[in-house]
């Protein structure tokens, strides 16, 4: 269903994964802050927008779904002894929002555009690394396989839930601006999701 309204993203490079795979406790750590960003997020565009019901309705929903997913990261986190880290600044979110237009009329555009394409990222590289948790491919899991293959199932079912956020962006979208406008803007900002995936650096990120 969100194949059919959102074009399929550039493959992550294999350097990425090869990266990730050095330390799986790291990648949970810096994906467990990302969470928490995303549900700030959602929630800054319901203090930004109260008047538009269905954007509120919709990010309070999408607010206390990442916070679960955060929560979840932590108690694993906690399980397997990880701190939390600092926050870091995300060069491909900041990369990203360089390109949002600033102006009234486009702002919500661009900024449910861009939510919406790291919501598809997500759920590409969370397929990725539920695969690399079953098959083994996580350096500091290797010795541990019931806990990798459990990982690899909590990343499959966050890959499920990042696909229906995409979705939800897209219907928003859809809802407050005409469809031409935003297939037009949508095809730009996947540009510069493209562009923005690939300068990241890599270190053992999600992105
Ligand atoms: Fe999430
Ligand atoms: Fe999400």
């Amino acid at each position: 269903m969100y194949a059919d309204v959102v074009k399929d993203l550039v493959p992550s490079p294999a350097s990425w994964l090869e990266d990730v795979c050095s330390s799986g406790r790291q990648l949970l750590a810096d994906h467990a802050l990302c969470e928490r960003k995303a549900s700030s997020m959602a929630l800054t565009f319901v203090a930004h927008y109260p008047d538009k019901h269905d954007l509120v309705h919709g990010m309070i929903a999408l607010a206390r779904e990442e916070l679960q997913h955060f929560h979840e990261c932590y108690l694993w986190m906690h399980k397997l002894d990880i701190p939390i880290p600092k926050d870091e600044k995300d060069d491909y979110v900041q990369y990203f929002l360089k390109h949002i237009r600033r102006d009234p009329q486009n702002y919500l555009l661009d900024r449910m555009l861009m939510a919406g394409l790291i919501e598809q990222r997500g759920t590409e590289r969370f397929l990725i690394i539920a695969d690399a948790f079953r098959n083994g491919l996580f350096e500091d899991f290797k010795d541990d396989r019931d806990t990798a293959l459990e990982l690899g199932q909590f990343y499959q079912d966050l890959a499920d839930a990042e696909a229906r956020h995409g979705s939800l962006f897209h219907r928003l979208a859809l809802k407050y601006y005409p469809e031409d406008e935003v297939n037009e803007r949508y095809e730009q900002m996947w540009q510069f999701e493209h562009k923005a995936m690939l300068q990241a650096p890599h270190c053992g990120r999600l992105h």
